[in-house]
């Protein structure tokens, strides 16, 4: 049996976003043709052969229905210069057309949304898919990957804000 947590969701919440991540926009396109699009900083590569990872979804999600139900899913690493892409897809209560709407993308393989500016993407299709509380974890097995050659550090997150790595890369 679970005991009662000495905590709110508000101080986990901080506690975890002492983590710092990377962010990722997921696009994915349903079997009925309908788009999503979400920021999400969840993701974890899992397993490189067969090549295969992951991201949580919360089951409130406005994207929910379209990640359950689409044929194929897109995962782009941001870029520092895509930091209004983050925001925007970050937006609760713009659908997935309307989300899209002041980004630059075209359609990839099956119709999802691909946003050309991003320096790494992965694509494929949903594979397991588990639930755990209030997200699910969603499994894909990749099946198409892309890089841009970019001197541009990856956008982070860190305690609840967007950050620059004072990183220099070479191309
Ligand atoms: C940096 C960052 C990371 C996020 N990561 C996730 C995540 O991993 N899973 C998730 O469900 N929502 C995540 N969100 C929240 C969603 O992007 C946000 O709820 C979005 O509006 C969802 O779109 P929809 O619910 O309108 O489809 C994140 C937000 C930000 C700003």
């Amino acid at each position: 049996m679970m005991t009662e947590p000495l905590f709110d969701s508000a101080e986990f919440r901080q506690v975890c976003g002492h983590f710092p991540t990377g962010v990722t926009a997921v696009t994915a396109v349903a079997t009925d043709g309908a788009v999503a699009a979400l920021t999400v900083n969840s993701f974890t590569s899992v397993s490189l052969t067969p090549p295969k990872v992951l991201f949580c979804v919360a089951t409130s999600s406005s994207s929910f229905r379209v990640l359950m139900e689409s044929q194929r899913i897109a995962i782009h690493i941001l870029s520092q210069e895509q930091e209004d892409v983050a925001r925007r897809f970050a937006t609760s209560g713009l659908t997935g057309p309307e989300k899209l709407g002041g980004v630059a993308w075209v359609p990839g393989p099956d119709g999802v949304p691909l946003l050309p500016a991003t320096p790494a993407v992965l694509a494929g299709r949903r594979d397991e898919v588990i639930t755990s509380g209030d997200h699910v974890i969603v499994l894909l097995d990749i099946d198409h990957v892309h890089l841009k050659p970019s001197r541009v550090p990856a956008l982070s997150f860190y305690r609840g804000r967007f950050v620059a790595p004072n990183a220099d890369i070479a191309e």
